[in-house]
C-alpha cells in the first residue's frame, strides 16, 4: 500500500501514469463515473482550505464515491485533545482513502505509521504539497506540451511556500530543468531543498532580487503568495508583503508562449488586469486539480487493494537516538511521535528530521 506524503514517493514513471490517467479523465470522463462506487474518501482538514479540499470532493463525486471529514478540527475530537495517529485510527473504521491537510509539519507522515488506508498529504504547513505537485505538472504539460527543457520562475515567498519545495523536487526529475529563484533575501529557499534537492540533482539555478531581468528567459512563471500565517513577526511580515506584483507591464516582455501559475488563493501579487492574458493559466490549474486528484485516487485505491500491506519505506534507515528536530512546528515535538533522522547524503554528520525534513539539534 502506497501513500503519498512528499512528490517523490510516486516514481517518475508512477507519476507520469498519473498525468497520463488525468488526461485520459478529462478527454472520457463518463468513463469513470462509477469507478469509486461504494468507496469513501475522508477529508481531514486541520487547516483551512477551498480549492484542495473541495477538489479533493469533487474528484471522489465524479467517481462515483462518497465524501466524508471535517474543515474545522475544531469541531471534531481534536478539540478535545485526540492525536493525529489516535484521529487515523478512527477514520480508518469509516473511510478507504484518507487526505489530511495539517499546519503541524510531517503530521501526515506520522498519521502513515498507523493507518491502514491510503494517506494523502494535502498539505503540511510549510513543507509540502504534493497533489499540488501534480496539480502544477498536469498544467504545464496542458499548457506547453511538456515537461522537460524548461526554465521555471519561483517567484514570492520561497520560505514557506510549500507547492514550491513540492514542484521543485518533482521538476528535479526533467531533463534538462532550470529553475530561477525570484525572492526578498528574507524569503530566500530553505537551504535543505537547494542542497539535498538541487545540488544532488545538479538541477541548474540561480537567486534573483528581481522579476523584470529574467522573465523574457521563463516558459513557467510560478507565483506565490506571501504567507502571513506562518510568519512569527508581522513587522517582517508588513516589510516583504508587496515584494513582487505581476501587471500586465511586467508580462509584456514575457514569451508569448509563457505560463504564469499560481497555486492560489492569491491577494495582491497578481493584478486582475493579468487574468485575461492566454498566459494566465492559474484559474485552468485549478481545474486540473480536480482531474488529477481523481487519477491519484484511483492509482492508489488500486494499489491498496493489490498489496494491502503498508509501506515503511519512509522511516528505512531512520535512527532515533541522540537528536531532537529543530522544527518547533514538527510533528516529532508536538504530539507523542518517535523522533526519527537520517543522515544527510550531500552533508555528512548532518542529521534531518525524517518528518519534516529540518537538522537535528
Ligand atoms: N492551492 C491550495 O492549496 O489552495 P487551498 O489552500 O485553497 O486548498
Amino acid at each position: 500500500m502506497k501513500h503519498l506524503i512528499d512528490p517523490t514517493d510516486l516514481s517518475l514513471e508512477e507519476t507520469n501514469d498519473i498525468i497520463a490517467l488525468a488526461e485520459d479523465i478529462i478527454a472520457n470522463r463518463r468513463k469513470y463515473a462509477e469507478c469509486c462506487r461504494g468507496r469513501k474518501l475522508a477529508t481531514l482538514f486541520y487547516e483551512p482550505s477551498t480549492r484542495t479540499r473541495l477538489s479533493f470532493t469533487s474528484a471522489m463525486m465524479e467517481l462515483g464515491g462518497n465524501v466524508i471529514g471535517f474543515s474545522d478540527a475544531k469541531n471534531s475530537s481534536v478539540s478535545k485533545g485526540e492525536t493525529v495517529q489516535d484521529t487515523v485510527r478512527v477514520i480508518n473504521c469509516f473511510a478507504d482513502i484518507i487526505a489530511m491537510r495539517h499546519s503541524i509539519e510531517g503530521a501526515p507522515l506520522a498519521a502513515t505509521e498507523v493507518s491502514r488506508t491510503p494517506i494523502i498529504n494535502a498539505g503540511d504547513g510549510s513543507h509540502s504539497h504534493p497533489t499540488q505537485t501534480l496539480t502544477d505538472l498536469l498544467t504545464i504539460k496542458r499548457e506547453l506540451g511538456h515537461l522537460d527543457n524548461l526554465t521555471i520562475g519561483f517567484c514570492g515567498d520561497l520560505k514557506f511556500g510549500r507547492t514550491v519545495h513540492s514542484l521543485i523536487k518533482a521538476m528535479s526529475r526533467y531533463e534538462n530543468v532550470k529553475v530561477i529563484l525570484i525572492a526578498p533575501p528574507e524569503l530566500r529557499l530553505p537551504s535543505y531543498i537547494k542542497t539535498e534537492v538541487c545540488d544532488k540533482c545538479g538541477i541548474d539555478y540561480r537567486e534573483v532580487s528581481d522579476m523584470e531581468s529574467v522573465m523574457p528567459e521563463l516558459d513557467i512563471l510560478y507565483m506565490t503568495r506571501v504567507q502571513k500565517e506562518r510568519f512569527l513577526d508581522e513587522e517582517e511580515f508588513d516589510r516583504v508583503k508587496d515584494c513582487f506584483v505581476l501587471d500586465a507591464k511586467k508580462l509584456a516582455a514575457a514569451k508569448s508562449k509563457m505560463a504564469v501559475l499560481h497555486p492560489l488563493p492569491r491577494v495582491n501579487e497578481i493584478l486582475q488586469e493579468v487574468d485575461a492574458d492566454p498566459r494566465a493559466a492559474y484559474f485552468r490549474q485549478v481545474e486540473n486539480g480536480k482531474f488529477v486528484r481523481m487519477a491519484l485516487m484511483l492509482r492508489l485505491l488500486e494499489w491498496a487493494e493489490n498489496d494491502p500491506t503498508p509501506s515503511t519505506s519512509a522511516f528505512e534507515g531512520a535512527v532515533s537516538e541522540g537528536h531532537v528536530c529543530s522544527n518547533a512546528r514538527c510533528i516529532s515535538n508536538l504530539e507523542p511521535v518517535k523522533p526519527l533522522f537520517r543522515e544527510s547524503q550531500t552533508e555528512p554528520g548532518v542529521y534531518r528530521c525524517v518528518y519534516c525534513e529540518a537538522k537535528a539539534r
